[in-house]
Formats: structure tokens, C-alpha cells, sequence
């Protein structure tokens, strides 16, 4: 008989800690660490024998893989050209944001195209899943529906039905009858994607998995699962915006980093094929303070409008607030501004936002940003109708970044004319729009200042 004792474990992270404490030293999440019940593992495989594995090598003879499209272009993209038969998907987001709403209208899809599609919901009644397929304009497609919780008839269930794609909504409220804790905790949460992970390996069906991310310290996010599955999605976007990105932070089958774009509309999420135009679709006329970024999701370019506003403190410490952006990148670059070129923020209160409700992590931001911070504090506009894309470093000086035939060619597509970049730019052929190429940041902070 194995022995239980008890753990604290991480909701968040999943890391094991000796204690309890109030902060994860893992993810630096507070009140997330519970304890739980482990079974002690037995301490070694002690005397009995097992079989000898067949090895291979790497060039043996494997059928191709056969994705399946789901017809959505933006979920496709993200999962690298369709989904993997016998993948294991997590598509986790705050709750909200849309993910049964993608997911059922996925299931469709992929229903209607004589793929056999079952869809568990274990948070919401099948009555209320069918109104949203009504809402939708999904009632016709043949997907199977039940509202169910216990792993273990679900599991029979799939076996017997032998289905292409299962959707899982969501993993938290699934429970295994194997396991003590509650449902929703680490151990549960784990136990109950390893099976359904087996699952798809053992009969070839691609499962997708919905995970809520949450707050609440008691209940597993999906994060704890991410090493389990082959891919993992999160939905981002913010409430008070409608469109929504899907981004895949890991994939096995294809490459990370890749974005889909959507916007949430009352028909459900609708792909969004050019979404530069829609970030720049609210730009001002010769605004100042506004610089457009040509940035990089992924392989996808993508064009965003960069905000800057400076204004007289009323308090002694100036406040620094960034919306979209890192603070840290942010103090760097009015650091560099003050120290390498001259300009003096003084005791200003500075406000940088990325419109539109976008999170931007590439360095390659640093030259729109500071366009963006020059712009507001000479109180000029910058061309419209240039981009600007270039990382900064600490001695002023603005180094190249990579994909920049792909910005440029996105930035010639939307009309504009003009590229501010760093003077090293690799291109393989001609620049389709006219370069001011600059070595130092002083050089750019000249013209700035001296624009008409
Ligand atoms: P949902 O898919 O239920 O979110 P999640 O599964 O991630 O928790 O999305 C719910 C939100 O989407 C809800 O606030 C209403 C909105 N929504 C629309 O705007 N249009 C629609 O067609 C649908 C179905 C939902
Ligand atoms: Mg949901």
C-alpha cells in the first residue's frame, strides 16, 4: 500500500514548495500555493525486468502528416497549416474571451466537413450550448454535444464513438474519480489531461483542451499543463476592444510565436485577413505624440500605431505609465534620450499606449517609440506617412532587426511611403519604400527637432 503525504503545490506554476507560503517563489503569484495529497511513489523499479525497446534511426520511413484544415484561415495559421490527427491542443484565456465561442464554431466546421466532432461542455448545459449554435447560425451541422464531468465516462464514451476531434470545455471542470482532491486542483487538473492526452495518442483523434486562466489561487490555470500537450494557444485581447489574438506559444507540429487575429462580432468571431489596417484604422490626422510601428508577430507583419504624451507633473515624482509595452524598455529609452542625445524630459509625467489594445514585446519598437516620445515633446507630428521600426541600445547606438524586407513590403502594401530604420538593414533587393536610415540616435533626434 503506498503511503500519502501532503504537498504544497503551486496552482499557478505548478512548483512543489517544502512549506506553505503566501508568494510562489516559481511565478511570484500570491495566495496560490495549496495543499494536497500525494501518493509516495514507490522508490525504485527494484528487480523485475522489462523489455528491450526497438530503436531507430532518424531517416526512417514515417506517412506524411495529414492536416486537417478547419477552414477558419487565422486558427489554421496559428496551428501551423490545420490541425495534427492525434495532437493534444491547449487553447487556454481568461474567461470571457471567447473561447467556447471559437471552439464551437471550429467544431462546426470541421463537422460540416464530414470530420466526426464531439463537443463536452462540463460548465454549461447543452440547452445553452445550442442557443449559442443558434446565435451562430451553426444548428445544422452535425456536431455531438453532451454536457458531462466524469473523465471516466467520458473516456468510455470517446472510445466507443471513435471520433476525429473532441473538444474539451474546460479542463477545470472535468474530474477523475481516481484522484481525492477537488476538482480543479494541480493533481486533478493533471491527472484528467494526461488521460485525455492518452486518449488521442492511442486512437489518433486531435483533442483540444479549453483552459481558463484564473485568479482564483484555488483552482489549476493552464499553465501547470502547458509540458503535457503538443500545442498551446492563448486567446488574448482586452474587454474593451473587439478583436481578439490567438497566439501560439508552443507548437510541436509547426512553428511558435505565430498570431491568428478575430474580430468578436454578434455572429461570433470572424477571421480578420488584414489586421494592420485595422490597428491603423482609428489614426489621426498629424496627431503628435503618434508613430507607426512596423512590427512582427510571428512570421505575420503586422503595422501598429504608437502613442506618446508628456505632461506637467502635478506631484514631485513624474509618473511613467505604458499601456501595450515594457515600463522597463520604456525608462530605458528616455534614459538613452537624456544621456546620449540631450533631450530633457525634465519632471514631466510621461504616458506611452499602444492603440488599439495590442501587447508588442520586440525590441524592434524602440525607434517608434522614441519617434512617438520626440514627436509629443517638440510637439510636432512626424510624417504621416512613414513607419519606423529599430532597436536601441544603451551607447545610442540603433542596431538592425531581423524580418525587414517582410516590414517594409507590409508597410508599402498600406500605402505608406517612407521608412525610418537603422542604417545596417540586410535587404535582399530594393527597399519598396524610401529609407532615412540613421547609425545614431542623436542623427534621428536631429531631424526630429528641426522638422517644419
Ligand atoms: P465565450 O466563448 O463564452 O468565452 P469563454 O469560453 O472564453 O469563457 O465568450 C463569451 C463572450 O463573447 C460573451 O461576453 C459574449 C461574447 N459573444 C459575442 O460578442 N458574440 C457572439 O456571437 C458570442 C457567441 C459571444
Ligand atoms: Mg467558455
Amino acid at each position: 500500500m503506498a503511503k500519502t503525504s501532503s504537498q504544497f503545490i503551486c496552482n499557478q506554476c505548478g512548483t512543489i514548495h517544502k512549506k506553505w507560503a503566501g508568494r510562489c517563489d516559481g511565478c511570484g503569484e500570491w495566495n496560490s500555493i495549496t495543499e494536497q495529497e500525494v501518493n509516495a511513489a514507490p522508490k525504485s523499479l527494484g528487480r523485475k525486468k522489462g523489455r528491450s525497446i526497438e530503436l531507430g534511426l532518424l531517416e526512417g520511413e514515417d506517412a506524411p502528416i495529414n492536416r486537417v484544415m478547419s477552414h477558419n484561415a487565422e486558427l489554421d495559421r496559428v496551428l501551423g497549416g490545420g490541425f495534427v490527427p492525434g495532437s493534444a491542443i491547449l487553447v487556454g484565456g481568461d474567461p470571457g474571451i471567447g473561447k467556447s465561442t471559437l471552439l464551437l464554431q471550429s467544431s462546426a466546421s470541421l463537422a460540416d466537413q464530414k470530420h466526426k466532432t464531439i463537443y463536452i461542455s462540463g460548465e454549461e448545459a447543452s440547452a445553452q450550448i445550442r442557443m449559442r449554435a443558434e446565435r451562430l447560425g451553426l444548428k445544422a451541422s452535425p456536431v455531438m454535444l453532451a454536457a458531462a464531468t466524469n473523465l471516466r465516462n467520458i473516456i468510455q464514451t470517446l472510445t466507443e464513438e471513435n471520433p476525429d476531434f473532441v473538444v474539451i470545455d474546460s479542463i477545470q471542470t472535468i474530474w477523475s474519480d481516481n484522484v481525492d482532491n477537488a476538482p480543479g486542483s494541480v493533481s486533478q487538473v493533471r491527472a484528467v489531461v494526461h488521460e485525455l492526452v492518452s486518449f488521442a495518442k492511442r486512437s489518433n483523434t486531435a483533442i483540444i483542451l479549453v483552459g481558463h486562466v484564473t485568479k482564483d489561487g484555488q483552482i489549476a490555470g493552464p499553465r501547470i499543463v502547458e509540458h503535457m500537450v503538443d500545442t498551446v494557444l492563448y486567446f488574448e485581447g482586452e474587454r474593451g476592444h473587439n478583436y481578439r489574438l490567438l497566439r501560439a506559444v508552443k507548437n510541436r507540429f509547426g512553428p511558435a510565436g505565430e498570431i491568428g487575429v478575430f474580430e468578436m462580432t454578434g455572429g461570433g468571431l470572424s477571421p480578420v485577413a488584414n489586421p494592420s489596417a485595422l490597428f491603423l484604422a482609428d489614426r489621426e490626422a498629424n496627431a503628435a505624440g503618434s508613430a507607426v510601428f512596423a512590427g512582427m508577430e510571428g512570421s505575420r507583419p503586422l503595422l501598429c500605431e504608437i502613442q506618446a504624451l508628456i505632461a506637467p507633473s502635478p506631484f514631485g515624482t513624474p509618473r511613467r505609465a505604458v499601456i501595450g509595452w515594457d515600463s522597463a524598455r520604456l525608462s530605458m529609452i528616455l534614459a538613452v534620450l537624456e544621456a546620449r542625445a540631450g533631450v530633457e524630459f525634465g519632471p514631466s509625467d510621461i504616458y506611452l499606449n499602444v492603440a488599439g489594445g495590442l501587447r508588442i514585446t520586440e525590441p524592434a519598437a524602440d525607434l517608434a517609440v522614441a519617434g512617438a516620445l520626440l514627436s509629443a515633446h517638440f510637439d510636432r507630428p512626424l510624417p504621416r506617412e512613414a513607419v519606423f521600426f529599430g532597436e536601441i541600445s544603451l551607447s545610442g547606438a540603433l542596431r538592425a532587426v531581423p524580418f525587414a524586407e517582410n516590414r517594409l513590403k507590409e508597410a508599402h502594401k498600406l500605402g505608406f511611403k517612407k521608412a525610418i530604420t537603422p542604417k545596417q538593414l540586410q535587404l535582399s533587393e530594393d527597399s519598396p519604400l524610401a529609407l532615412s536610415s540613421f547609425s545614431r540616435l542623436e542623427e534621428f533626434v536631429e531631424i526630429a527637432s528641426n522638422r517644419s
